[in-house]
């Protein structure tokens, strides 16, 4: 095993360091954020710094990188407050990768990368059609994070639309089965498949597995 310390880190060169912190937190889900600008033009961001906030409200955040870096998926959700997360599948990889490009905020990433865009109900923001797990989230709250001028933004869970194949009598997900990818790093992807699920822990009682027949 090696030892690595901080001020050694600092030492490296951007890219390095980036792909080696990137990857250290380990596995991530990797999703495309879709938006409209204040004038309609739709606007899609791949982003992997998704995190679950809590389930009762229904609260998603994910960090956007500072304003110069990623400046459109932040300003749309500020203007229009809503937008969509959409779960990226294998079949079009490439073209959710490509997204992360410096496109400006003229071009959708849409046309460029060959994604429909999918409006349901009263939603001004897109979902992408393709994407067989897909959510629309209203803005709640943007906290700014001095230390390094990133934002957490926190959207609330409206509503959801999914393969019902995926979805358990329990609630669960079966995300594996839908192919949703995973990330690592800042470039690499994954399938995924399940281990195993376990009953809800306590102190004291054996770790029971759930059965997979229920
Ligand atoms: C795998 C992957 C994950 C990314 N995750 C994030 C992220 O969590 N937050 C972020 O701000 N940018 C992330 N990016 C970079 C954005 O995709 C990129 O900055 C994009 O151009 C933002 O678009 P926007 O200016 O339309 O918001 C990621 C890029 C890749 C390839």
């Amino acid at each position: 095993m090696q030892i690595i310390s901080s001020s050694t880190i600092q030492t490296w060169e951007r890219f390095y360091r980036a792909n080696f912190i990137n990857s250290l937190t380990g596995f991530k889900s990797a999703s495309l954020i879709g938006t409209v600008n204040k004038i309609g033009k739709t606007n899609l961001g791949i982003f992997s710094s998704l995190v679950h906030i809590g389930s009762d409200p229904a609260l998603v955040g994910y960090i956007n990188r500072p304003v110069k870096a990623a400046p459109h998926t932040l300003a749309n959700i500020q203007a229009t407050g809503v937008y969509t997360i959409n779960h990226i599948h294998t079949p079009f990889l490439e073209q959710a990768h490509q997204t992360s490009a410096k496109y400006p905020d003229e071009v959708s990433e849409f046309e460029e990368v060959g994604l429909t865009p999918e409006f349901l109900d009263n939603m001004v923001a897109p979902f992408v059609k393709e994407s067989k797990v897909k959510y629309a989230l209203t803005l709640e709250e943007i906290l700014p994070i001095k230390l390094n001028n990133t934002f957490l933004v926190i959207g609330k869970v409206q509503q959801v639309k999914l393969d019902q194949n995926i979805l358990l009598p329990d609630g669960f997900l079966e995300l594996d089965k839908a192919g949703s990818i995973c990330s690592n790093g800042i470039d690499g992807y994954y399938a995924s498949h399940l281990i195993d699920r376990f009953e809800y822990a306590k102190p004291n009682l054996e770790t029971k597995r759930i059965s997979r027949n229920r």
